[in-house]
C-alpha cells in the first residue's frame, strides 16, 4: 500500500533533495519551502532513509487538513487512522510541533492537544483507558503552515544529519547534509580532484568520498522506524543489502583536506576511518595561504571561517554528542580577521589554473573581500543562519580521445 511521506530538508536545498527522490525511483508529489512530499510503499521508508544524502528526516505523512482552532485540530487529530499504524503498547508522543503563520501558534499547546486527539483515537479503538506504553517509541510530529496542519509519524528517529561517523567535531562544523548538498550541488565527479582547504573536522571531503564511493550514508546507523510492524525488518535489511552491493570498494579519488589547526586534522582522520574512507583522503595541517597544485580543473569546495568565535557563548549552536573535545561555537562580532584571509583566498585559489571554485560562508562581505564576482549564488539556510554558496566555475576539461 503507498503512503504519502515528507521529507524537511534545508531551504535552498529543494531542488537536490527532489532530485535525489527521483534518482532512487520515488515519485514526488509536492516540494515545499523545506519540504519535499513523495510517495511510495514502506520499502521506500526505508530506502529513503538509508541512502538520501540530503534529507533531515522521512516522515509518512498520517492527515493532513486546515485548522485555525484547538477544538478543530483535536477533532480531526482524532478522526485519523491511528490504529493503522500504533499498536496497542506503542510508546507514542508528540516529539516535535512547530506553527508558521497560522492562528494556531503555540507549540507546546499544540503539542498537548495532539498529544490527547491520539490517545482519544486509541481509547475509542481499543476501548482502553490507560495505555501501557511499554512498546517501540513512535514520535509525532505536526507542522501547521498558513493554518494547513500536516501530522507525521518520524521513521528517522535521530536526524538523518548523524550519519554516525563524526565522533569529534570541530569548532564549527557543517551539518553533514548540507555538506552533501553542496557536493551535489556542484558539477564535480569522482575523477577529479576535491579540496577543501579549511575542512575542519573533515565534512565535506568525508561527504564526498561518501559520494564517490557511493557509500549510502544511513547504512550504519538504526532508524525509528526499524521497530514499526508496517515497515518490518526483511525490508530494512533488503535495502541495507543493496546499499552494501552498491559500493564500490576500489575507486581511485582524489580528496584532499586542510586545516590549519593540528587537532582538528587528528579528528577529520578519527571521523574518516569511522566513515571507512580513510584511505580515500589526504588530510595535512596546512595553511589555506600555502595551498598550490599541478594538477588543472579541479575543484575546492569549501566552509571558510565565517566569524565563528570559540568558548562558552550563550548563542552556541547545536552541540551533538559531549566530551571535552567539542569546542562550542557562535557567531562572533569580531570579524577583523575576515578580510584579509578571503582576499588571501581570492589569490591563492585564483592561480590554481582552471578550477573551480564554490564555498559556503555567512560572512556578508565574502564576495568583496575574495576580489572576484561569482558566476552564481545560492542562498541557503543552514539553521537560522542565512548562508551563501558563492559558485565559480572553471572551463570543462578537454573531451579524452
Ligand atoms: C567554518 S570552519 C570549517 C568547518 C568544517 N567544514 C567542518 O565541517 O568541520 C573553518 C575552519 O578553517 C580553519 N582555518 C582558519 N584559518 C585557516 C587558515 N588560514 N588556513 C587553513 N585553515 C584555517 C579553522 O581551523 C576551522 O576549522
Amino acid at each position: 500500500m503507498d503512503h504519502l511521506y515528507l521529507c524537511p530538508c534545508h531551504f535552498g536545498l529543494e531542488a537536490v533533495l527532489k532530485r535525489e527522490l527521483t534518482d532512487l525511483g520515488l515519485n514526488i508529489v509536492r516540494v515545499e519551502d523545506g519540504r519535499v512530499f513523495f510517495e511510495g510503499d514502506a520499502a521506500a521508508a526505508a530506502k529513503a532513509n538509508i541512502f538520501l544524502r540530503t534529507a533531515e528526516r522521512v516522515q509518512l505523512v498520517i492527515g493532513e487538513f486546515d485548522a485555525s482552532a484547538f477544538d478543530e485540530l483535536f477533532e480531526e487529530v482524532k478522526a485519523l487512522p491511528w490504529d493503522e499504524f500504533l499498536p496497542v503498547d506503542a510508546n507514542f508522543f508528540v516529539s516535535k510541533a512547530y506553527s508558521v503563520k497560522s492562528k494556531l501558534f503555540s507549540p507546546s499547546d499544540i503539542q498537548r492537544i495532539t498529544g490527547k486527539a491520539v490517545v482519544e483515537a486509541m481509547k475509542r479503538k481499543h476501548r482502553l483507558t490507560i495505555f501501557p506504553k511499554s512498546g517501540a517509541s513512535f514520535p509525532i510530529r505536526v507542522a501547521i503552515i498558513k493554518d494547513h496542519v500536516t501530522v507525521s509519524l518520524d521513521t528517522s528517529g535521530e536526524s538523518l544529519h548523524k550519519r554516525g561517523y563524526r565522533k569529534l567535531r570541530s569548532a564549527a562544523p557543517i551539518s553533514e547534509t548540507l555538506a552533501a548538498a553542496i557536493i551535489m550541488l556542484t558539477p564535480w565527479k569522482e575523477d577529479r580532484i576535491l579540496v577543501d582547504p579549511f575542512c575542519g573536522c573533515g565534512t565535506i571531503p568525508i561527504e564526498a568520498a561518501l559520494i564517490g564511493r557511493n557509500i549510502a550514508p544511513g547504512i550504519s546507523r538504526s532508524f525509528a522506524g526499524e521497530e514499526y510492524p508496517f515497515i518490518p525488518s526483511r525490508i530494512w535489511n533488503s535495502a541495507r543489502e543493496e546499499a552494501k552491493s552498491l559500493i564500490v570498494r576500489d575507486r581511485k579519488m582524489a580528496i584532499e583536506g586542510y586545516d590549519i589547526d593540528n587537532d582538528i586534522m587528528t579528528a577529520a582522520r578519527q571521523n574518516a576511518a569511522a566513515a571507512g574512507v580513510l584511505d580515500t583522503i589526504h588530510f595535512q595541517t596546512r595553511d589555506m595561504r600555502a595551498l598550490s597544485s599541478s594538477h588543472q580543473y579541479g575543484f575546492i569546495i569549501t566552509n571558510p571561517p565565517y566569524g565563528e568565535r570559540l568558548g562558552p557563548d550563550t548563542r552556541t549552536r547545536e552541540v551533538e554528542g559531549s566530551g571535552s573535545n567539542i569546542k562550542r561555537v557562535s557567531k562572533s562580532d569580531d570579524n577583523s580577521g575576515l578580510p584579509a584571509l578571503y582576499k588571501d583566498m581570492g589569490e591563492v585559489f585564483g592561480k590554481l589554473k582552471n578550477w573551480s571554485y564554490f564555498f559556503v560562508t555567512s560572512y556578508d562581505k565574502a564576495q568583496e573581500s575574495f576580489g572576484k564576482k561569482a558566476d552564481k549564488n545560492r542562498k541557503i539556510y543552514n539553521g537560522m543562519i542565512k548562508t551563501y554558496l558563492y559558485e565559480y566555475y572553471g572551463p570543462k576539461p578537454p573531451k579524452k580521445q
